[in-house]
């Protein structure tokens, strides 16, 4: 077990130095281009080997590329009121593909958000502390995914605190919203729940449709302000992510957490950040 963990953590590193590697190559390109002697600007991975021997010019137009990347994407000088945002979820982790997930979103400087079952957040905590170090929000997904629609507020109001403590400890940080199982929602658990109840607005239906193009379809009908709803914990959800991101970058979405996504204040119950939608919530 931990044999084939340290493994995969060896390949993540190798393949993102190289795409690191690959991103500066890209950038040197396109130095070259515009001084006449570049032919067609593109990324070659036959270039990435030689460029990898001039590091010094390298690093510092790649550190300069992610720095504005970062500031213009997700930083928190996003203001989702004036620029294109989407909210991209996780539920149901953390699982054996969330650390891939990781690497596909930094590679795009892309915030997310988890919402994560807290018996499983107290079994791999180390996974939840990364991905909030990296800059994502952990939202609560209950302890154990189960209908709370069917609890007494006294038993929701035990195992969302219950959910809120393992993340906590895993993180540092309380959850600033939650997701209830399923959708399934109701006076009480609105009512019990001190977190604002977020659902979305795309259900890129992943659970169902073990099928990467398909995910990669429906996510692509985002509109701005939008929420769209995957589950990290199948692999043909993650492998659909860097397209995910590639296509969604093209049109200009700002990559947001949920909570960036309604400059931190989400309201009770949350379907979308759209503009249209927030008169209605
Ligand atoms: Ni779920």
């Amino acid at each position: 077990m931990s044999t084939a963990g340290s493994r995969r953590s060896v390949g993540s590193k190798t393949k993102r130095a190289a795409a690191v590697t690959l991103a500066a190559a890209g950038l040197v390109t396109v130095a070259a281009c515009g001084a006449g002697r570049g032919d067609t600007g593109g990324v070659t991975t036959g270039s990435a080997g030689t460029g990898s021997e001039t590091p010094t010019v390298q690093t510092v137009l790649l550190a300069a590329a992610v720095h504005a990347a970062g500031e213009h994407t997700s930083g928190k000088s996003v203001n989702c009121r004036k620029v294109k945002c989407v909210a991209l979820t996780f539920d149901d982790g953390p699982g054996e593909h969330t650390d891939e997930l990781l690497n596909h979103l930094a590679k795009y400087n892309a915030r997310a958000t988890f919402y994560v079952v807290g018996q499983n957040v107290a079994a791999s905590p180390d996974i939840v502390r990364r991905t909030a170090e990296a800059g994502h929000e952990i939202g609560s997904h209950s302890w154990s995914h189960r209908d709370l629609t069917t609890l007494s507020a006294a038993d929701l109001r035990a195992d969302l605190d219950r959910t809120e403590k393992a993340i906590e400890d895993a993180t540092g940080v309380a959850p600033k919203t939650m997701r209830p199982p399923y959708g399934a929602f109701n006076e009480t658990v609105r009512k019990t729940s001190p977190l604002p109840v977020v659902l979305w607005s795309v259900d890129t239906e992943d659970w169902r449709y073990r099928d990467s193009a398909r995910v990669v379809r429906k996510a692509k009908s985002v509109s701005p302000g939008g929420i769209v709803l995957f589950h990290d914990i199948h692999p043909t959800t993650v492998n659909a992510i860097p397209q995910v991101l590639e296509s969604l970058s093209k049109r200009g979405y700002h990559f947001v957490t949920v909570s960036q996504l309604f400059g931190g204040k989400p309201p009770k119950v949350v379907y979308s950040g759209a503009p249209e939608a927030a008169t209605a919530l």
